[in-house]
Parts: structure tokens; sequence; C-alpha cells
């Protein structure tokens, strides 16, 4: 049967696609080692889980829930913004419980994007944005980060795509995302600055997207600590990576009021609430102490080491200063772009590492490795790179 043309040109997600092969290969008795997909591999703090378990026990928790979240999350969210990030929010009517930062990404769009309007997403970046917005019939237009400028926009270029918003179109909309993935650069506060003053400037709706602050990341910041925020900047959060609770679903949008009643308004229409228990238990992972991000952190920065011992080893070029759950490297010259570095190691060393292409043009020249496997399995990647004899490191470096 035909589909609704809105799904002309969304492709099934690139992941979903690449683990059926994966699991293909592992049939065919490959062992593929898989260092590509964003997901903690740890469990989250044992707090959590045992307030999921008592109160999934509990005969009064299974309810269809309010659309908004429970009180109890939201003052949680609001707290952990507060503490975390010196924000104030009104936790009534400033922060909406989302299905993760993901939903956050998809609802924006339905609730601001009419068809046709111009919708600015950042390349290389997060491929959601560029499906969400096109879902909602967009016109999608990529801005270039570029290594060279540390992959920061371009305010002159930004400024001279926005005028080509639809005749009629009030504001456009704009995702951004700092730390960036995939390129693992950090924000700092003159860059949220600066586009809070771009925003407000070219009548801007700035979406951006913060669920890697808390990764190899000393200083979290948000930009809603911004001076001169107003109503053109929402921010989406999660817990997916800060907590290991990725499979939970749990996320939230922060903004002024007006932008919380107008995505609930679809929001409502989509589901009916969160189960409570994990609302609860999503609180508790919230008010963890700074220890819990030393622990995350601290196994991170060791994979980190291998990964970059082994990107040394195939001759690829990165920053060391990155953050978040990847490492962003360019790859050597002799290979023509990621997607075929990426398939001689899935092919021949039986290791998958992602091709940067996937977010688009920007990173071709680029792989994306990530840093969700455990430590053995990195080191044994990298033997078996060594091993198989297609790979020279010395001649690269
Ligand atoms: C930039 C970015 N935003 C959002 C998400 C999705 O996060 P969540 O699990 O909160 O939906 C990801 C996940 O990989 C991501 O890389």
């Amino acid at each position: 049967m035909k589909t609704a043309n809105r799904l002309e040109g969304i492709g099934e997600y690139y992941f979903s696609k690449k683990l059926r092969e994966i699991e293909d290969l592992n049939r065919e008795g490959k062992n593929i080692i898989s260092l590509g997909i964003g997901s903690p591999d740890q469990a989250p703090h044992p707090e959590v889980i045992q307030i999921l378990n008592e109160e999934s026990s509990k005969p009064n928790t299974h309810a269809y829930q309010s659309y908004k979240g429970s009180p109890v999350l939201r003052k949680a969210m609001a707290s952990w913004y507060k503490e975390w990030y010196g924000v104030d929010l009104n936790p009534d009517q400033e922060i909406l419980p989302l299905a993760g930062s993901k939903e956050g990404i998809m609802h924006i769009c339905m609730t601001y994007v009419n068809p046709g309007d111009l919708v600015l997403i950042p390349n290389p970046g997060y491929p959601t944005y560029q499906s969400a917005a096109k879902l909602a019939g967009a016109k999608l237009v990529a801005y270039e980060l570029k290594e060279e400028n540390n992959w920061l926009p371009d305010f002159e270029e930004l400024k001279q795509l926005v005028k080509t918003k639809q005749p009629g179109q009030e504001s456009v909309l704009m995702f951004v995302n700092y730390p960036q993935m995939p390129t693992g650069q950090l924000p700092t506060k003159k860059l949220f600055e600066e586009l809070v003053a771009f925003a407000k400037e070219n009548q801007v709706l700035l979406v951006h997207d913060n669920p890697y602050s808390f990764i190899l990341n000393d200083e979290p910041i948000s930009i809603l600590q911004a001076e001169g925020v107003s109503d053109h900047v929402i921010e989406l959060n999660s817990l997916s990576k800060s907590h290991n609770m990725a499979g939970w679903r749990v996320g939230m949008m922060l903004a002024k009021s007006q932008h919380v009643e107008n995505v609930l308004r679809f929001k409502s229409n989509m589901d009916s609430g969160m189960f409570l228990p994990v609302q609860l238990a999503a609180a508790k992972a919230l008010s963890l102490p700074a220890s819990w991000y030393e622990g995350v952190n601290k196994l991170y920065r060791n994979r980190k080491s291998a990964v970059e011992a082994m990107l040394e080893g195939l001759g690829c070029r990165f920053s060391k200063k990155q953050a978040g759950l990847f490492v962003w490297a360019k790859v050597p010259d002799s290979f023509a772009d990621g997607y075929a570095l990426s398939d001689l190691l899935l092919y021949k060393a039986n290791v998958f590492i992602t091709p940067g292409g996937i977010f688009g043009s920007a990173g071709n020249k680029y792989i994306r490795v990530s840093l969700c496997a455990p430590e053995e399995k990195i080191l044994e990647s990298f033997d078996r790179i060594k091993k198989a004899a297609f790979i020279k490191p010395k001649q690269h470096v």
C-alpha cells in the first residue's frame, strides 16, 4: 500500500538498517564488535532501580498519568537545573517531561512548522533534526559547521539563510546542539550568548538540544544561562546519557510557559503520560550527587584513551578536547571517505564504526567511535584491526 506523501524521502533510520546487517553478519558467525551507537551500556544508580521496583509493586501506580508529568518529576527537573546550571525554572509552567529529547524534537516541529517553512539544521548533526522537520513538511536548509571554525556556526551565513524564509513565515526554527554530536565540540557561554542574540534579532526560534553536557565535560552549561534568554529559546535535555537511562525514555523541555503550553497541545494528543514509577525513579536519578557523574566519566575517560590509541593506529586525526559519548576523527587521505574506512573495518576486521557522512555531507571525511563498549572490546577491536593485514598504521602517521 502506498505510504503518505510525508514519508517521501524519509528512510529507515541508518542504525536500524545497519544493526540488521550486523545481526546477519553475526548469524554467519562473524562476532562483530560494535563501536557504533551511543547507548550507555552501564546501569542506572541502584537506588533509581530500587524506586522503580518498589513503586511498580504498589497497586495504585498503574493508571494513566498527567499529560504534563508528575509534579515530583517536574520539581526534580527544576532542582537539577538550579543545582547544576544555576537556572531558575518554574516547575509548573516552564518544564515539560518528555519521552527523551528525540520526542521533543518531533513535537516541536509539529507544533511550530508549517509546510514549506524554513528550518535550519546543523551539518554535521543529529539526523533526527532533519527527519522530524521533513515529517512536518519543512523546507530544510543545512548550515555548515567546519573543523577550521571549531565546528561553530558562521553567523554571517546564518543571517543570509534566515532571509530565505517562506513569505509570511513568522519565525525560523533552528536546531543547535553543544556539546555537539557528532563532533564533540564544547560550547562556551559566549557562543550561547551570540546564539541567543542572533535568535532575538532574526526572528529565530532556537532549539538547543543538550543531552551530552555531563559527559566528559567538567562544566556543564545550559543555553538558558545566557544573558537575554527569552521566548526565542527552547532547551531539550535528557537522562539517557547522563544517567545511563537511554531505554527508559526520559527527557525534558525547558522553555517559557507559552512554549510548554503549545507543545503540550500537540503532545497530549500523542500519548497519555509516562509510567509513574519511571517518573519517580527519574526524579531520584536527578538528585544524585556529583560522585555519580564522576563515576560515569571515569569509565568513559579510560575507554576514550583506548579509542584514541586505536585511532592513532589507524592514522586518523582528532581533537583530544571532545565531550560526549564519542570520538570524532578525520580519516587518512588514503581512504576516499569515512564510509570506505567503516566498510573496510566491518568486513575485514569485524569491527563496526559509524561513518561520519550519516550526520551530513560535512562529515564525509570522518568517522565516529562510540565509548559505549567495555574497554576490553575497544582493545580487542584494535587487535583485530592490527591483525587485518590491510592496515599499515605507520604509513598514515
Ligand atoms: C544530539 C542528540 N540529541 C538527542 C538524542 C536522543 O536522546 P534521547 O534518548 O533523550 O531521545 C541523541 C541520541 O543519540 C543525540 O545524539
